[in-house]
Parts: structure tokens; C-alpha cells; sequence
């Protein structure tokens, strides 16, 4: 936070929808927690609450119009952005997250917004239509690749009539989210971070390639988180679809093969290496120089044969200082079968998901996974990606504490 003696600051952007009567209540929990609010609405979200309501509660003006005439002499947008130790928009509508990942800055909130270098959190609101909207859902994955926090909307029944996801989440939700968020510690500086992340594509021919479902979100997670709590991050990517995060070394691979050698080109400066790739653990015997014909109706045969074990390989070196956590993508048997990986691949934890389970494993936005140690076992519901990184990262500094 910008000042110990003074109170942590929210900036609450409220843009225009139903629910913005619901960041009325929101504006009040966080005074609660001893936390001054200052709010900046859209002219849109003045259409359903005046500002008027937003000013008495905060106690402070409401901004409104780029162009209205403060008391002070401030550029307003800018000491707006200076003074807030979070930046949060509850409700956040389609609009304003797709101004956001483009970079559009056109009234009060989308540059106060765009000028801040506090973190920032979304709490959307729409209807089930326009969240699930090919371009809301991109623009959501930009957003959260640039660290963006989220808190997601919520199931159930919408203003509209509809009944789907687009719900703005509990106003409790939020404000608890928002604190964590203000009261994170910086405390992963110092440490150096190496991530897995994505599939492999092990060639058969020029155009055919064996690969997995690995979308990189949960070894993106974890880069992002990694960062923000200060680590200086490495993340080994494979061939996914995202964003690089902010602040983070880039290092691309392609086959199991390339992860291995990128792999140990950097792990011995690492302080962490936590493996969320899906390496294939087979690959073509040869990879054919041409693009294989159809056999006239007959069955094909292609020969593979076993690729190396990347994390067993890394493992075989690990320094005593050093912390090696894995994932274990199962599908039956979970925990069983992650307890023996953890101790084939000297793994200090094992992150274990049941990958057919609903919300879990591959290419969603959440997980439910258990992390096991030698000693003890954690449990955690279902929650974001974004939110298991973050345990996963405590759990890991719990870890290097009792060593
Ligand atoms: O990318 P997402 O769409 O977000 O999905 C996330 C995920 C399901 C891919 C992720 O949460 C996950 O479970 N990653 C591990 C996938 C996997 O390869 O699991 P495994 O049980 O086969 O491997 C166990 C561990 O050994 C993993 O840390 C893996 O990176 C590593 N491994 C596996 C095979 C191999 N040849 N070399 C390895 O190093």
C-alpha cells in the first residue's frame, strides 16, 4: 500500500448496468474493513444510480465527466490513479473490459484506469449472452494475462429473464477478494521462478503432429502469480494461444525433446521450478520427410517410442535449497497414482487434478486440485486458476520455510 499511516485507498469504478445499485453495499463492506473509497463512474452507470448516492456514501466528489472543473488544480484522472492502492470495477460491463484490452481511453474511468500502476480487479456483470461472447471471453483472457484480477460472475437468475452465468458475485465475495488483493505481500522477492506451461506437438509428417488438451492456462496462472508476488519468472511455454504475462522471461518449446533442453539450460539458476506442462510421453520413431498417404482403406501402424521424463530428469539434479513441485493429470485413482510421481520424480509436492472432473483440468478458467507433500495433504474447492497459482505459491514458501 502507497502509505502505512494513511488508509489503504479503493478506487471503485462503477459502470452502467443493474447490479450497480449492488456497488452501493460493496462501497459500505469495504469502509468496513477501514478501507476510504473514492468512485468514478461511467455516464451510463449514472443512469441507475446518481452519483449523488455514491458521494454521500464515500464522502468524497464523484467522478464523472473528464472534462468537469475539480476544486483543485490536479489533473483529476491522474490523482485519481496516483492515490489508489487497488482499482476496482464492480460492476465491469462487456464495454469496459474490451475498452481495457484495447487500450481504448475515452472518458473519466477508462483513463483513470489506463493510468494507474496500482493493481486492478474486475468484478463483470452481464447478460449470459455477451459474457459468453467469443470477444468478452478473449478480451477476459488479455485482461488476465496482464495481471488483471477477476472475481467471476456469478450463476443464476439475471435481470433480463435469462438464467445463466453473468451475475455480478456477492458484494461479501468481492470485498473479501479486494482485501487479500490490497494486503498481498510482496512476498516472493528475491526468488527465482521457473514455470512449465502448455502442451507439446510431436511431429508424424510436415502437417501432423500428436498433442494433448494442455491449454498453458494453469502454468500461465502461476507465472502471473509468481510475478506479482515479486519473483523474477521464467516461464518454458509450449505452443498455446495465450498472451505472455507482463514481466516475465519468455522461453518457447516445442516437443518434449525442446523442454528438456530448455529445461536444463535453466534450471540450475532457479530458486522454484513448479512443472505444469503436459509433455506427450511418446513421439513418432521417425517422423515421416513427407506427408503420409491414405493406406486404400487399411489400418495405419505408427511406430513411438518413449520420450524422456523431463520433471525425473530435473529431479535426478535438484539441489537441497531448491523446491521441485509437479502436476499429476489423472483421470482415476488420483491421489494414488500423484503420491507415486511425487516420489519417482524427487518432487518436493505434486499438484494433483482429476482432469475429468467438471471445472477441473484442462482448457477452463478453473481447477479442484490436492497438493500432497511427504507429510500432508491439502484439498482445495473449486476455484479459479488464477486462485490455485496463488496456494500453490503459499503452500510452496510454507514448504522452503520448514526446510
Ligand atoms: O494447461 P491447462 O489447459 O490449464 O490444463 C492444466 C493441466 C491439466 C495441463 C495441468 O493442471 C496439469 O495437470 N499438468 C500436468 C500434465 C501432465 O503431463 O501430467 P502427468 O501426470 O502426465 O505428468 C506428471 C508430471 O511430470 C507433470 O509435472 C509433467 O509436467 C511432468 N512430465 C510428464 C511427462 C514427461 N514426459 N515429462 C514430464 O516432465
Amino acid at each position: 500500500m502507497s502509505d502505512q499511516k494513511k488508509k489503504p485507498c479503493v478506487v471503485l469504478g462503477v459502470t452502467g448496468g443493474i447490479a450497480v445499485y449492488k456497488a452501493c453495499e460493496l462501497l459500505r463492506l469495504l469502509q468496513k474493513q477501514g478501507i476510504d473509497v473514492y468512485v468514478v463512474m461511467t455516464k451510463h452507470a449514472c443512469q441507475f444510480v446518481a452519483p449523488l448516492t455514491f458521494e454521500t456514501l464515500s464522502g468524497h466528489p464523484v467522478a464523472v465527466d473528464t472534462f468537469d472543473r475539480p476544486a483543485t488544480w490536479e489533473v483529476e484522472h491522474i490523482a485519481l490513479a496516483k492515490r489508489a492502492d487497488l482499482f476496482l470495477i464492480a460492476p465491469a460491463t462487456a464495454n469496459i473490459m474490451g475498452k481495457m484490452a484495447c487500450g481504448i481511453a475515452d472518458d473519466m474511468l477508462s483513463t483513470t484506469v489506463m493510468a494507474t500502476k496500482a493493481p486492478v480487479m474486475l468484478a463483470p456483470a452481464m447478460n449470459t449472452g455477451m459474457w459468453e461472447n467469443p470477444a468478452t471471453q478473449q478480451n477476459v483472457q488479455t485482461l488476465m494475462n496482464r495481471g488483471v484480477h477477476f472475481v467471476m460472475p456469478a450463476t443464476g437468475h439475471l435481470a433480463c429473464g435469462d438464467s445463466g452465468a453473468g451475475k455480478l458475485e456477492d458484494v461479501a465475495v468481492i470485498a473479501e477478494r479486494a482485501v487479500e488483493v490490497l494486503s498481498r505481500k510482496r512476498d516472493m522477492e528475491g526468488l527465482r521462478v521457473m514455470v512449465t506451461a502448455g502442451p507439446t506437438r510431436e511431429a508424424l509428417d510436415p502437417v501432423r503432429y500428436i498433442s494433448n488438451r494442455s491449454s498453458g492456462k494453469m502454468g500461465y496462472a502461476i507465472a502471473r502469480a509468481a510475478q506479482l508476488r515479486g519473483a523474477q519468472v521464467t516461464l518454458l511455454s509450449g505452443p498455446v494461444s495465450l498472451t505472455a504475462p507482463q514481466g516475465v522471461t519468455m522461453v518457447p518449446f516445442a516437443t518434449t525433446q525442446d523442454l528438456l533442453e530448455r529445461a536444463t539450460e535453466h534450471v540450475d539458476e532457479q530458486d522454484i521450478i513448479i512443472q505444469a506442462a503436459a509433455p506427450a510421453d511418446y513421439r513418432a520413431k521417425e517422423i515421416a520427410a513427407q506427408k503420409i498417404k491414405k493406406q486404400n482403406g487399411e489400418g495405419m501402424v505408427i511406430h513411438l517410442v518413449e520420450n524422456p521424463d523431463v520433471a525425473a530428469a530435473l529431479g535426478r539434479n535438484k539441489r537441497p535449497e531448491q523446491t521441485f513441485v509437479g502436476f499429476a493429470a489423472e483421470t482415476n485413482d488420483v491421489l494414488e497414482h500423484a503420491q507415486v510421481k511425487l516420489k519417482k520424480k524427487n518432487l518436493d509436492m505434486i499438484v494433483a487434478n482429476d482432469v475429468t472432473a467438471p471445472g477441473a483440468g484442462f482448457d477452463v478458467n478453473t481447477n479442484i486440485v490436492t497438493l500432497i507433500t511427504e507429510e500432508k495433504m491439502m484439498s482445495l474447492p473449486l476455484l479459479l486458476k488464477d486462485e490455485v497459482a496463488d496456494h500453490i505459491l503459499s503452500a510452496i514458501l510454507e514448504l522452503r520455510a520448514q526446510k
